[in-house]
């Protein structure tokens, strides 16, 4: 029941998001923000579990950078097990050791409201990093990617490789998505439907296996073996006398192994998209193979997520730039960066500014 709630809620969010974004100046938050705090306070940081690269960047990221700016950083990383017990612990422990800030990126969304109360109730203030925290009032900022964004920019994408492929449809196609219990699964594939949808609904697009339920295209855990095996199983029950010429996927983790998948059966390699510009997803593009992925530089996020704890440090409130995020609860005063669709086309010009992928690009 609560999973259909948030589910409902996220989409509600999600459509809101299509009505565009206005600023809004946020109340203060928490007890303590417009006193400020002492400036070589401790900033706690929540990471979930390591399932995609940009986490385990945002880690390193965020040490240095509270480091510099004077903060004593306290980086925790949920561990490897899918339970949120570690997530839930690691916060506690740094309401006990008097964090000012607790950035998280939630391992589940829908799991924290005691551990963020705890925090709210000691004066901390609490920011969700890429990830929205579902159902609680005590969450004060949202920092991110614009989530529904990335979607319509997956969905789009789909539609221009398969295009590019074969001048006709009818496509077939299959659709995945990500985590339940992450708030940012539901409105990727929200985004990436309000594109696709249309194109299902005219016959341009077929989901041949006729799973397109959120429920029915859900990867567990984000892990890469689940993708892998329901691609295996969409082969075998649906693909052994027809062409499958496209899959949604919602990151590159998922799409490589979505393409190992269909590798491994013999056939072409459709149309995959991807996100989060993993090293070994652009090397995959710039081969020919994965179709395209998302750019959402995870310096950029880290460094906005600082900027907004350098500021309340001061007493001030953060720049937000979107009011339209519900987590169920309340609106959530959100600061959201664009996203940017990267295929072998642009791939050169989309990471001439990052060191790491702009040789891959040569
Ligand atoms: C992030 C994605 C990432 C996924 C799996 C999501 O919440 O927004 O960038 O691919 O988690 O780690």
């Amino acid at each position: 029941m609560r999973k259909i709630l948030t589910v409902t809620a996220v989409a509600a969010v999600a459509l809101m998001a299509l009505s565009g974004c206005s600023s809004r100046a946020p109340e203060a938050a928490g007890g303590s923000a417009a006193a400020g705090f002492p400036a070589d306070s401790v900033i706690g940081v929540a990471l979930p579990s390591k399932t995609s690269e940009n986490w385990v960047l945002a880690g390193g990221l965020f040490e240095d950078g509270l480091k510099a700016a004077g903060f004593k950083g306290d980086v925790q990383y949920a561990g490897a097990s899918t339970t949120v017990k570690d997530q839930q612990d690691q916060i506690s422990a740094m309401v006990t050791n008097g964090a000012k800030v607790i950035v998280i990126g939630a391992q589940d969304g829908g799991q924290l409201g005691t551990q963020v109360k705890d925090a709210r109730d000691a004066g901390a203030i609490v920011i969700a990093y890429d990830r929205l925290i579902l159902n609680t009032d005590n969450v004060d900022y949202y920092v991110a990617y614009d989530n529904f964004k990335v979607g319509e920019l997956q969905g789009q994408a789909l539609l221009d490789g398969l295009a590019a492929k074969k001048p006709e449809g009818p496509y077939n196609i299959e659709l995945f998505s990500g985590n339940s219990a992450d708030a940012n699964a539901p409105v990727f594939f929200n985004g990436a439907m309000s594109v696709l949808q249309p194109k299902i609904d005219d016959g341009t697009l077929v989901v041949a296996s006729g799973q397109t339920d959120i429920k029915q295209t859900a990867t567990a855990d984000w892990k890469p073996e689940n993708a892998q095996s329901r691609m295996d199983s969409l082969l075998t029950s649906t693909y052994g006398s027809q062409e499958i010429d496209g899959v949604l996927s919602p990151n590159d983790t998922l799409a490589r192994a979505i393409i190992t998948s269909v590798k491994a059966a013999g056939k072409p390699i459709p149309v995959v998209t991807g996100q989060d510009s993993e090293v070994e997803s652009v090397k995959s593009i710039m081969a020919g193979e994965q179709y395209s992925t998302i750019n959402k530089d995870t310096r950029v996020l880290v460094k906005q997520a600082i900027d907004m704890v350098k500021t309340l440090q001061t007493g001030g409130t953060p720049e937000t730039n979107d009011d339209t995020y519900n987590n169920g609860n309340k609106i959530v005063p959100a600061f959201l960066l664009p996203p940017v669709i990267v295929t072998k086309d642009n791939a050169a010009e989309a990471y001439a500014n990052d060191p790491k992928l702009s040789p891959l690009t040569k």
